[in-house]
C-alpha cells in the first residue's frame, strides 16, 4: 500500500505544564456535580458535530479533537491517507517507549439518522429527565472516543505516568467499510512505527449488568446468485426456468438459515457463533409500463444475500455448499460478490483464524478482566462480534484487538432510531477506562500476542 508522507500534518508537541491541570476531586458534592456536568457537556459537543455518512464534517470533528488534545497536553497529528479523510492520532508518551504501545481506537463517523423518526433531534444530544442522552453516535461510538479522553484527563490530573506509549486514534469512514480509514492506516508506515501491542476498539451495549467484550468478528460475504433458464409463456409448466432454478436455491438457503437460527433460539449458540444469511434483494421479471409482464416467465433472475461467517466456522464447507447447492453451474446458476465486493477472509495474514486469544497466551485479556472488576464492573463471557468493525484490520496483522464499549443496562441501539446512552452509564464507563488504561499502561512485560512474536 502506498503511503504519502506529505499528507501528514504535524502539530508540534504542546509543552503545557501539568500543573495547569487541577486534579478533579470531589471535595463537595456540588463541585463533583459541576465537574460531571462539564464532562457531559463535552460529550454533547462531540455528539452535536454532524459526522453522519455520506458527508461527515471531518473538519469540525478534527478541530474539536485537536482542541481536546491541546487541553490535555497530548501530542497531536492529523493524518490524511486519503485527502479529506483525516485520522486524528494523539500520543501520551510513556516512560518506556521501547515497550509495545497501547492503541485506544475509535471512529468519528456515524450512520445517517431519519430525523422525523426520533423523539429528539439526532444531533441535538438532548438529555431527558431520566438522564438519557439522545444522539446518533451516543453508542456507536463517540461515547468511547470521549471516554478515552476523559479517562486520560482524570489519570493525568492524578499525576499518573504511563510506562508504555498510549495512542488515541480517531479514524474516519468505519461506517462505510474503513477502507480509507483503518485499512490504509493499518498498512501505513506511521502505524508500523507506533509499535502497537494491543488495540481497544468498539463493542456493543449490554441490556444486563455485564459489560460485553469481543475477541473476533464475523466476516461479511455479500453474495449475489444469478439463474438463467429458457423463457416461456406464463401459462406453460416446464422445468429449468430461471425462476424455478433460483427458487430451488432460495429454498435450500432458507433451510440452512433456519438450522443456524434454531441454534440461537435453543440457546446453544450466541449470535456471533453461527453463520447468518439474509436475503437483501430479489431482482427478476420483465418490466412493463404498469409493472411487470405477467404472461412471461423471464430468462434471468437474481437474488442477493448478506452472509456473516464467524472465524470458527468451516469456511471451505460453506464455499462448497454455495457451489454445489446454492449456485450450482449444472442448474445454470452463477455466483458473484455484491455491491462492495465483500468477501472478507476468515483467516489473517498468517493464515490463522482472525481471533484474539482469550487464554493465558494473551496477558491483555486478564488485565482487562481485572481492571473492569477493580472499577466495580462485571464482564460477560468473551463473544464474537456479529457484524464488522475496524478491529479486523488490526487482527489481520496478528495483533490482539478487543472490542469493548462499556455500556451496561443499556438496550442495543446502534444504527437504530432514538439511539441513547444514559449519562450515569457514560460516567461509569470513564471510570472503567481509567482502570483499564492504568493497568495496561503500567504493565511492563513485553505483552505481545504469542503468535505475533513468532512472526517477527
Ligand atoms: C463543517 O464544519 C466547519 C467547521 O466548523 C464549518 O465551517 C462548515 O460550514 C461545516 N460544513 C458543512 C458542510 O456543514
Ligand atoms: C440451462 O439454460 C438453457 C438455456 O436457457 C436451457 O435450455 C437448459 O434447460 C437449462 N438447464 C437447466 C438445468 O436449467
Ligand atoms: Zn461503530
Amino acid at each position: 500500500m502506498e503511503f504519502n508522507r506529505r499528507n501528514i500534518l504535524l502539530i508540534p508537541l504542546l509543552l503545557l505544564a501539568t500543573s495547569t491541570l487541577t486534579p478533579l476531586q470531589s471535595s463537595s458534592s456540588s463541585e463533583s456535580e459541576s465537574s460531571e456536568s462539564i464532562i457531559i457537556s463535552r460529550f454533547q459537543t462531540y455528539l452535536q458535530i454532524k459526522t453522519d455518512q455520506p458527508n461527515p464534517n471531518y473538519t469540525q470533528s478534527t478541530n474539536f479533537l485537536t482542541s481536546q488534545a491541546k487541553s490535555l497536553s497530548l501530542q497531536s497529528q492529523t493524518i490524511e491517507l486519503v485527502s479529506g479523510k483525516p485520522l486524528v492520532l494523539l500520543k501520551w508518551a510513556g516512560t518506556s517507549p521501547n515497550l509495545p504501545s497501547i492503541m485506544l481506537y475509535s471512529h468519528t463517523d456515524v450512520v445517517p439518522a431519519e430525523h422525523d423518526k426520533w423523539a429528539h433531534h439526532p444531533f441535538e444530544a438532548h438529555i431527558d429527565s431520566r438522564g438519557r442522552i439522545y444522539a446518533r453516535g451516543s453508542q456507536d461510538m463517540k461515547c468511547v472516543g470521549m471516554q478515552y479522553l476523559e479517562a486520560v484527563r482524570k489519570l493525568k490530573g492524578w499525576g499518573f505516568v504511563p510506562k508504555r506509549d498510549v495512542y488515541l486514534v480517531f479514524a474516519p469512514d468505519e461506517e462505510i467499510g474503513g477502507h480509507d480509514g483503518a485499512e490504509k492506516f493499518s498498512l501505513s508506515q506511521v502505524f508500523r512505527e507506533l509499535n502497537v501491542g494491543i488495540v481497544l476498539d468498539e463493542g456493543l451495549a449490554s441490556p444486563d449488568e455485564h459489560y460485553r467484550a469481543f475477541y473476533a468478528e464475523r466476516s461479511p460475504w455479500w453474495m449475489v446468485i444469478k439463474a438463467v433458464g429458457a423463457p416461456g409463456h406464463g401459462s406453460k409448466l416446464y422445468d429449468n426456468s430461471a425462476m424455478e432454478n433460483l427458487l430451488k436455491s432460495i429454498e435450500s438457503i432458507r433451510r440452512y438459515r433456519a438450522s443456524q437460527f434454531d441454534l440461537i433460539k435453543a440457546g446453544l449458540k450466541a449470535e456471533g457463533d453461527v453463520v447468518s444469511i439474509n436475503m437483501a434483494f430479489l431482482k427478476a421479471g420483465t418490466p412493463s409500463p404498469t409493472g411487470f409482464v405477467m404472461n412471461l416467465q423471464p430468462s434471468e433472475a437474481e437474488a442477493g444475500f448478506d452472509i456473516r461467517v464467524p472465524p470458527t466456522a468451516d469456511a471451505e464447507s460453506l464455499e462448497r455448499r454455495i457451489a454445489e447447492e446454492w449456485a450450482p453451474a449444472w442448474r445454470n446458476m452463477s455466483v458473484s460478490l455484491g455491491q462492495f465486493k465483500q468477501k472478507v477472509p476468515v483467516t489473517d495474514a498468517y493464515g490463522k483464524p482472525v481471533v484474539t486469544k482469550t487464554d493465558s497466551s494473551n496477558p491483555w485479556w486478564a488485565l482487562l478482566e481485572n481492571a473492569v472488576q477493580e472499577a466495580g464492573g462485571k464482564l460477560g463471557k468473551p463473544e464474537i462480534f456479529p457484524a464488522s468493525t475496524d478491529a479486523r484490520y488490526f487482527r489481520n496483522l496478528g495483533l490482539p484487538a478487543i472490542g469493548f464499549s462499556p455500556m451496561a443496562n443499556t438496550p442495543v441501539l446502534l444504527h437504530d432510531h432514538n439511539e441513547y446512552l444514559n449519562k450515569d452509564e457514560y460516567l461509569k464507563g470513564i471510570k472503567i477506562y481509567e482502570s483499564i488504561i492504568k493497568s495496561f499502561a503500567s504493565f511492563d512485560e513485553h505483552g505481545r500476542d504469542e503468535r505475533f512474536k513468532d512472526e517477527l
